[in-house]
């Protein structure tokens, strides 16, 4: 930025607007960025879905020349030095984007295909709206779409009127289908010269990246909506703050690249940076400003916010997307303990839960937050591909609760073979990771609910002097003492050996298929003799297998308390015989 400029902003104290395009993928966030600064950004990117996200600032004269006329129609006179836009990738949504206590961007532009409407990430983008709180508008994109729609003049409204009846008909039928799903979400809005209140109602501007139209309004309307509304949260302070959005390395140097949001940060400044665990302290020992329009970056002695800068570092540990930079003036305890209260807020860990990571800490805070809405806890969560120890973390809930031995993960990928025994969901929508991992759990709680009810269960009981029968089958009076005694059952005696099989239970006359504790019950066992094998006052055991012990084991969670001590008794009588049985 020139030097007159800087000392001009350092006057008025007010920095620009930063301008995020979000939204469904291929709806055209970066051909409408594209066309606002002129370039051809979309064709160059592999595969043309975005890959990253990129910034771009755009100085105040560019927007007075896009959008002289309307300015001056709708007497708007331009205090803001420009805006910063950054444009995401579609399947990223704008999670990325975090400042402390919310959202990098200062308002959105939400990006829809006015042929297809709503879409998944459309509403993703809604709901994320709605928790930051931050103020959109949205530009209804791919006009010249419409059959029949003839791009005559550059301003909308006149546009429109010259349209035939037929295309004008088609357009409005898409806006009110528009306006009535954005209104199912919550939303009251409004063609953007419609709207009266603008702090109760959403504009939307109907645009076309492809042939320009709209873009003058979409510019004037931000302008208008940051002047209006923003103007106070644009007042730029001493310290600096910062959010990473990339390391890149060239010639083996490390570089950061940064959207600074407040500040003035000077070359040769030490420069404080967010961390899972320790804040990483370094210095920022060159500094580039991006140029106006994306058009590479400049050597310079200092940035002012809101600025895109890139930064060589000499810090050696890796640094995440999405993490704070702090700099400036402040004691650097004092900042490092900031930055680490910060983080320690955003990533809250249970001592029991699953596994999650993310590719950058503002997605990995989007994850926790709609993983706590569901009530999932979380053991682990860290920035990154999914490796061996997130799948060994995941491995150790294993015996204590199956259903966590889970691997989450939000835009990242596997890149280790996975144990069998641990599910790992990863994704581009956090809702449909969540899902896709709610169903999972549904099923496999019923898997582990139906093996439990397939087993021998735990159970001990007492011997009564009730005889009703000797033998053939031998019939008498028992009372349950630990666990609940089921038909088929097979018995023990408190040596460990095995007698026979439960074949009936009888209560006042019925058979019942099962006896709860406490419950004084008869019983009918085919082949042993009261007297020989059974006496009055013996204690029986159900005979549990090794493998059932161990599937026992593993769920101890589905058993009662009077169950899990008769499942003590019944190993401390197997492992007098055998001494390793059960390990
Ligand atoms: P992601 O970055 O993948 O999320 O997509 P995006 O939202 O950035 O969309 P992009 O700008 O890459 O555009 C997607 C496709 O739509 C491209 O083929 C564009 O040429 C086309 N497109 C974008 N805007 C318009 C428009 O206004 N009219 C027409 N006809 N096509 C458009
Ligand atoms: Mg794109």
């Amino acid at each position: 930025m020139p030097k007159k400029q800087i000392q001009k902003h350092r006057e008025q104290r007010i920095r620009q607007p930063i301008v995020t395009l979000a939204g469904h993928v291929d709806h055209g966030k970066t051909s409408l960025l594209d066309k606002i600064r002129g370039t051809a950004i979309a064709k160059k990117e592999a595969g043309l879905i975005t890959q990253a996200i990129s910034c771009t600032v755009m100085p105040f004269d560019i927007i007075e020349k896009i959008a002289s006329d309307l300015l001056k129609k709708f007497k708007i006179e331009l205090v803001i030095p420009g805006f910063l836009f950054i444009d995401t990738p579609g399947h990223a949504a704008f999670t990325n984007l975090r400042k402390r206590g919310g959202s990098l961007a200062d308002l959105v532009i939400l990006v829809v295909d006015i042929r297809e409407g709503m879409m998944e990430q459309t509403i993703e983008c809604l709901g994320i709206f709605k928790e930051i709180k931050v103020p959109f508008l949205v530009a209804l994109n791919k006009i010249d779409a419409i059959a029949g729609w003839q791009g005559k003049s550059k301003e909308f409204q006149k546009n429109l009127e010259e349209q035939p009846e037929h295309v004008k008909r088609d357009f409005d039928m898409k806006l009110y289908n528009f306006i009535s799903q954005l209104s199912g979400h919550g939303f009251d809005s409004d063609l953007f010269f419609r709207v009266r209140d603008f702090t109760k109602q959403i504009s939307i501007v109907p645009c076309s990246a492809k042939t320009g139209e709209g873009i003058p309004e979409l510019l004037m309307m931000l302008a208008g909506l940051a002047q209006r509304f923003l103007k106070n949260k644009l007042a730029v302070e001493e310290e600096v703050r910062g959010t990473i959005l990339e390391t890149k390395f060239d010639k083996n140097l490390k570089y950061i690249e940064v959207v600074i949001y407040d500040g003035h940060l000077q070359e040769g400044d030490e420069i404080v940076i967010g961390n899972i665990e320790e804040p990483i302290v370094t210095k920022a020992r060159a500094l580039f400003e991006a140029l106006p329009l994306a058009k590479g970056f400049e050597h310079t002695k200092e940035v002012t916010a809101a600025s895109f800068a890139r930064i060589q570092i000499p810090a050696k540990e890796e640094i995440f997307p999405g993490m704070p930079l702090f700099g400036g003036k402040k004691n650097l305890e004092t900042v490092k303990k900031e930055i680490k209260e910060e983080i320690s807020e955003i990533i809250k860990l249970d001592r029991e839960g699953i596994v999650i990571k993310a590719n950058s800490l503002g997605s990995l805070e989007a994850l926790i937050f709609l993983l706590r809405k569901a009530g999932i806890r979380v053991m682990k969560a860290s920035i990154g591909n999914i490796t061996r120890v997130d799948v060994m973390n995941a491995e150790s809930s294993l015996e204590r609760e199956p259903l966590n031995a889970v691997v989450l993960g939000f835009n990242v990928k596997v890149t280790e073979e996975v144990e069998e025994q641990v599910k790992v969901f990863t994704g581009n929508v956090i809702y449909k990771i969540l899902e896709e991992y709610e169903k999972w759990r549904e099923q496999r709680e019923k898997e582990l609910l139906r093996g439990k009810l397939a087993i021998t269960m735990p159970c001990k009981i007492k011997v009564l002097p009730y005889v009703f029968r000797k033998n053939k089958p031998a019939i008498f009076g028992i009372r349950v003492e630990a666990g609940k005694l089921k038909v088929d059952t097979p018995m023990m005696n408190s040596a460990g050996k095995k007698i026979d099989t439960v074949k009936a239970i009888q209560s006042e006359g019925q058979n019942i298929v099962e006896a709860g504790r406490g419950k004084e019950v008869a019983i009918s066992l085919p082949s042993i003799t009261i007297g020989r094998q059974v006496r009055e006052g013996d204690v029986l055991y159900s005979a549990i297998s090794e493998d059932e012990f161990k599937t026992l084991q593993e769920n101890k969670k589905y058993l009662s308390s009077d169950e899990l001590s008769a499942l003590h008794e019944i190993l401390e009588i197997r492992r007098r015989k055998s001494p390793l049985w059960g390990v």
